[in-house]
């Protein structure tokens, strides 16, 4: 088996202010190609966590390792290799304009203007958003700064790509085509991804594992429709099951055989075949 390219394993923070922030209880991995979320509520802990991962926060307690290294200690092998957008990406666009701004994320590859320029068209084309290329970061839309940073992220090819709450004021069509971009940046590219958030379904959509964390504790892990059905877990993690998930067991409750699923015409078939036959 592959060594996983994150493990974190009973992670202790203690901010300047003596906040304390904990990650334990199960040892926490991301494989090559894998796509994991990091599902809890406000103030758990998951931007922390996405700190030690990309070494800018060191652990008081415990062990962080990506690609086998110590992300903090090891900052400058680490960090070239992985993609990684903000929960306020407004904080990491500098450029003056946005095509600047993500030629200069690039600057470490060595590369020539023109080899720069053609990711810069490519990626700029790959999400849709060429049209932004000489725009001014300052003026673009809340949607578009989450596109052009994770641009940034994707523009220099990362191993990992570590997104904070990258669904956050995205609107179900921007939703879904983020996921589909995801998807394709996964498979194609082979490109692990790790992300948070407190929204449960977008995440639903996108990752093959998720942990649900819980004062300082992993509270459930697996697959997302496994996790789902653990409703008293979520709720106590102060999240909410998807809707699917929770009509499913009323109606399991209700003595339907019929199973929890992330697909809501799967779901449709199966009651309307338990009802009708
Ligand atoms: N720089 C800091 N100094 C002191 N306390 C901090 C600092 N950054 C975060 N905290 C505290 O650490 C805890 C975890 O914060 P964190 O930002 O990691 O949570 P989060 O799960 O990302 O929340 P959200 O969903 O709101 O983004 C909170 O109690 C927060 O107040
Ligand atoms: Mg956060």
């Amino acid at each position: 088996m592959l060594e996983p390219l994150v493990s974190v394993n009973c992670l202790r923070h203690v901010y300047p202010d003596r906040t304390e922030v904990s990650l334990c209880g199960l040892e926490m991995e991301v494989n090559p190609g894998e796509i994991v979320a990091v599902l809890a509520a406000n103030g758990a802990g998951k931007t922390t966590l996405l700190q030690h991962i990309t070494g800018m926060l060191r652990p008081v307690e415990g062990s962080v390792r990506v690609f086998g290294l110590d992300p903090y200690e090891d900052f400058e092998r680490v960090r070239p290799r992985l993609g990684v957008v903000f929960q306020n990406p407004a904080e990491q666009i500098i450029g003056p304009t946005v095509g600047e701004d993500i030629a200069f994320g690039m600057g470490h590859l060595k590369l020539s203007r023109q080899e720069q320029d053609a990711r810069v068209e490519a990626i700029l084309q790959r999400l849709g958003i060429s049209h932004l290329k000489d725009k001014v970061p300052h003026y673009l839309s809340g949607g578009e700064v989450k596109k052009v940073a994770l641009a940034g992220a994707l523009v220099t090819g990362p191993e990992l790509l570590v997104l904070d709450e990258p669904f956050s004021q995205l609107d179900m069509a921007a939703i879904k085509s983020l996921v589909s971009l995801l998807r394709s940046v996964s498979r194609e590219d082979r490109t692990a991804i790790i992300f948070t958030s407190h929204q449960l379904e977008p995440a639903a959509l996108l990752a093959d594992t998720v942990y649900v964390l819980n004062g300082g504790q992993v509270a459930a892990w697996g697959k997302p429709v496994e996790v789902f059905q653990q409703q008293a877990v979520l709720e106590k993690s102060g999240l909410q099951a998807p809707d699917l998930f929770r009509l499913v067991a009323l109606l399991q409750q209700g003595g339907l055989e019929i199973h929890a699923d992330l697909d809501v015409e799967k779901v449709a078939a199966e009651i309307l075949a338990a009802v009708g036959g």
